[in-house]
């Protein structure tokens, strides 16, 4: 493995990698135990990514660990998955102290059950001041809803006369986002063999390599990212231009 993270080449990196993190129900059905056994099988890989981002030097890694839609699951599994995330991020924040870690979230957080907020907005606090990697969890997200509410609040804005229908641009539509203050995604994974974007990131992935493996989550861990950052090094990110331009750019 070792030698698989010596071949990623520093000066190459994707500055934002999102994952969505897909098939803890199926690993465990292969198993022949409940989805949920999936999803604590599955935090194991979260912590171990999150530790390989840092290692390589990503900047900003989002994590899709909950969607909109995923509330109308069954109750007993929405609830082992708020309770998972609770434990976790009581456990995990001695490790985002010591890699330098800070915790963000997109999505809508007061959808959320009070302990959850609560624990969130405890390791927020505690890590806003680290500077290696900016982990961004994605808990009640979806891509849809975050676009309606940016409309409604520019149009707001419009209608109130802070801001002139002219005015509004790529930039200002990026300002609103639950994103604002991350860059586009340049590479997305998926895991579990989907090949779908899940209502996950529409905006920021306009020009996002993707990546999607059969692996599933709980079977995901450093080797396998190492592994997807390589691939993405050996493509061409051309941006709508020619393949003869972006040569001279590299020159
Ligand atoms: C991803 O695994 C975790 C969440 C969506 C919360 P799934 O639970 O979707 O697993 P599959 O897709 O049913 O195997
Ligand atoms: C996407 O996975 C959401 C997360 C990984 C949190 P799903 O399993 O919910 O997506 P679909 O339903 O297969 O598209
Ligand atoms: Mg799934």
């Amino acid at each position: 493995m070792e030698n698989l993270k010596n071949k990623i080449a520093e000066n190459k990196l994707p500055d934002h990698i999102a994952i969505i993190m897909d098939g803890n129900g199926r690993w465990a059905k292969l198993k022949g135990k409940p989805r949920v056994f999936g999803h604590k099988n599955g935090v194991t890989s979260v912590r171990e990514i999150i530790e390989g981002c840092a290692e390589i030097g990503i900047k900003y890694l989002t994590l899709y660990a909950f969607s909109t839609e995923n509330w109308n699951r069954p109750k007993l599994e929405v609830k082992t998955l708020m309770a998972l995330l609770v434990s976790s991020l009581k456990k995990e924040l001695k490790n985002l102290q010591k890699n330098n870690i800070k915790l963000t979230t997109i999505g809508n957080i007061e959808h959320l059950p009070e302990k959850a907020q609560i624990e969130l907005a405890e390791v927020i606090e505690k890590t806003k001041n680290n500077s290696s990697l900016t982990l961004t969890l994605a808990l009640s997200y979806g891509s849809r809803e975050e676009i309606v509410n940016v409309i409604k609040n520019i149009s707001e804005k419009v209608v109130n006369n802070q801001l002139n229908i002219e005015e509004i641009n790529e930039k200002i539509i990026n300002n609103h986002l639950y994103t604002f203050s991350l860059p586009d995604v340049d590479f997305m994974i998926r895991t579990s063999g989907e090949k779908r974007i899940s209502n996950f990131l529409l905006w920021q992935m306009a020009y996002a390599e993707l990546y999607f493996t059969d692996t599933l989550w709980p079977d995901f861990r450093k080797e396998n990212l190492f592994k997807a950052v390589l691939e993405y090094q050996n493509r061409e990110r051309r941006f709508g231009k020619t393949s003869e331009q972006i040569e001279t750019i590299n020159e």
